[in-house]
């Protein structure tokens, strides 16, 4: 169980903002105003903390399938110019849309003319993706265990998902595992310093409880590991920034719903020194290495890449 305090989140705010200055990023007016901000707000403050929920994916999902295709998720906006940028331009043939939820990702794929299959261990999320989707073949499974053949896939595509397996190389794993020899994998997910910072929607239970999907805070270098031991070389890596305008203060928090996004406009000189400069997404392109001479002659015993230990 999480304790989601305002304060807590305006005082990290303010901490961030801090530690920018203190690294030279501000003057002393703005580390004045930081620090009169926080007296302030520590003697006037008048709000309620919220006991919030770790929810698994599956009872998440479960809830969140209802209203999860709602066009309003900023998250939205990132991963279809790198998706098909490689399913766009790789011969037709057969695409994993693995995590794929209500079919978002395996659409964009159907229409680069690959024929799809999709998996995720919700059958709230399948069911929409069914019904998008009639032709595609849709598998309940779980990441860290595809129900996929070896050798199978010409391209991965995982989307928004990565943020919520606690351990990245056993998926990764299973994507070596399943990409064809020179396959392609494309990776997209919420950034991880928008992770640690709690940027993750917010659910409610059938009760009313305030609950998130569980999250783990996966480092760029988590990532750089998990591919290289499983065998993947990186063809890219972006790190997209969204403008951080500063915004209106106001004294309400708003409801929880809108946390942590509302409670930003508490202390808005303090949030835009925070967030400026941060990316929100992480997006990748690996690549499975090309036969080799030996391999194909060995393809008959082989069942996947051998883990190779990255010294990283
Ligand atoms: C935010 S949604 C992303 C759905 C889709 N990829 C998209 O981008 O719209 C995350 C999805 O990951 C699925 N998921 C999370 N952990 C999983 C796991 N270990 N195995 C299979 N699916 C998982 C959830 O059920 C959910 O459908």
């Amino acid at each position: 169980m999480a304790y989601e305090h305002p304060l807590a989140y305006v005082l990290g705010l303010e901490g961030i903002a801090l530690l920018r200055a203190f690294a030279g990023e501000h003057d002393r007016d703005f580390v004045d105003a930081r620090i009169a901000e926080i007296r302030r707000v520590l003697a006037d403050h008048a709000f309620e903390g919220v006991d919030v929920e770790h929810l698994s994916t599956v009872d998440g999902y479960r809830i969140w399938s209802a209203t999860y295709d709602n066009p309003d998720n900023p998250a939205f906006d990132f991963d279809e110019g790198i998706v098909r940028a490689v399913a766009g331009t790789v011969p037709h043939g057969v695409a994993l849309d693995a995590a794929c939820g209500t079919g978002r990702v395996a659409a964009m794929l159907a229409d680069c003319g690959h024929r799809v299959i999709g998996v995720d261990n919700s059958a709230e999320m399948l069911a929409h993706a069914e019904k998008r989707l009639p032709r595609a073949d849709f598998r309940p499974g779980e990441l860290q265990q595809l129900p996929v053949e070896t050798d199978g896939v010409d391209v991965v595509v995982c989307s928004l998902a990565l943020t919520h397996v606690p351990d990245l190389a056993p998926v990764f794993g299973e994507f070596a595992r399943v990409l064809r020899p020179g396959g392609h994998l494309v990776i997209a997910d919420i950034h991880p310093e928008q992770v640690a910072r709690s940027r993750v929607p917010a659910i409610r239970g059938a009760d009313g409880a305030a609950g998130r999907v569980r999250s783990y805070h996966h480092r760029t270098g988590d990532y750089v590991r998990a591919g290289i031991d499983a065998g993947l070389a990186i063809r890219s890596c972006d790190e997209p920034v969204t403008a951080s305008p500063l915004r209106d203060r106001t004294a309400d928090p708003g409801p929880w719903e809108a946390w942590p996004w509302s409670l930003d406009l508490l202390a808005p000189e303090a949030a835009h020194a925070a967030h400026l400069g941060v990316p929100s997404m992480i997006l990748w392109h690996w690549q499975a290495p090309a036969t080799t001479a030996l391999d194909s002659a060995n393809a008959s015993t082989r069942r996947r890449p051998g883990p190779r230990r990255s010294t990283m």
